[in-house]
């Protein structure tokens, strides 16, 4: 049983794969979750990945039931156990954002169909896919090229990160001290195939040349009693015009979105002709879709 909570549990020729679906007409893919329903459980807020989840659900056939996190109550109202035991008997697939990343990997460990995260506090793969699509829409051949981050090390830049050194690009980082990658999560991205991987705690030398340059915000869902101390830690992590000057002429500025203008981004590059923030977001769509197919066909194969 094939399951996506983080982006290594695909191998470069999957996640190339699924790009290729991604781009391919929602009816060629039929109708693979035709009679089946697919929970969506959220223990936090969405836009993007509720609705681009629902849709894609729709497109394949299927059909989603949204459910908020504390009407199953993981682990107050029933263990996560039994609500995965129970919902893999009336679903195809279980799709789960969570505040503990540990929550997935249980649901996964329990229930007899697959099991995606929609975010945790650790990844954000399905984001990771539409950034992946995006760029290669945006920049061609991804192999090679430089994609650099500014900002926190979290679940985005995480799943951004391994996404892109399994499509072999050269990776950099431009985090505060105590806000960034350590040592050994550096050398865990390299060794999943990427060009090369850099970590700076001066933004503009992070993104000197990048193809793209992303950033999220500095305060996650969860995170918001830190939110004073932590948009002080990042003053100067603005991705601002001069910062993205520095980049390659013919970089795009990314953001997973929702984004706080002033603050990790400027209006003017977030809004300006080098955003590709709309683009990335309609294609957590497209990726969900060629997602939940490969899932679907893999399950299909019973492959473990
Ligand atoms: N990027 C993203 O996951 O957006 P939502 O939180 O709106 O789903
Ligand atoms: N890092 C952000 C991403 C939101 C889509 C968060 O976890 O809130």
């Amino acid at each position: 049983m094939r399951s996506l909570l983080d982006v290594p549990d695909m191998s470069a020729d999957e996640v190339a794969a699924i790009l290729d679906l991604a781009e391919r007409p929602i009816a060629s893919l039929g109708r693979p979750l035709d009679g089946q329903g697919v929970a969506l459980i959220f223990e936090k807020p969405s836009n993007r990945t509720r609705h681009s989840m629902e849709m894609a659900v729709v497109q394949l056939g299927g059909h989603p039931v949204y459910t908020r996190g504390e009407e199953v109550g993981f682990d107050t109202r029933e263990p996560v156990e039994d609500i995965a035991k129970i919902m893999s008997g009336y679903h195809g697939m279980i799709a789960a954002r969570v505040f503990s990343h540990a929550v997935v990997e249980r649901l996964a460990a329990a229930a007899d169909v697959p099991v995606v995260n929609m975010l945790s506090d650790h990844s954000h793969p399905l984001q990771a896919y539409a950034d992946a699509l995006t760029m290669r829409q945006c920049l061609g051949g991804l192999d090679g090229k430089t994609v650099a981050y500014v900002g926190d090390y979290n679940n985005v830049a995480r799943s951004l990160a391994e996404i892109s050194a399994l499509l072999g690009m050269h990776v950099r980082f431009g985090c505060p001290p105590g806000f960034d990658a350590d040592d050994a999560e550096l050398e865990r991205i390299l060794l999943l195939g990427a060009a090369s991987i850099e970590q700076t705690a001066r933004p503009h030398e992070a993104v000197v040349g990048a193809h793209a340059v992303h950033t999220d915000t500095w305060v996650s869902m969860g995170q918001e009693d830190d939110k004073e101390a932590r948009r002080q830690a990042f003053e100067g992590f603005t991705v601002d015009d001069a910062m993205m000057s520095a980049a390659d002429p013919a970089a795009v500025f990314m953001h997973c979105l929702p984004a706080y203008r002033g603050f990790e981004v400027t209006a003017d590059v977030i809004d300006g002709p080098r955003s590709v923030a709309i683009q990335q977001g309609h294609n957590r769509l497209h990726s969900a879709r060629a997602v939940l197919a490969f899932l679907t066909s893999r399950s299909e194969t019973g492959e473990a």
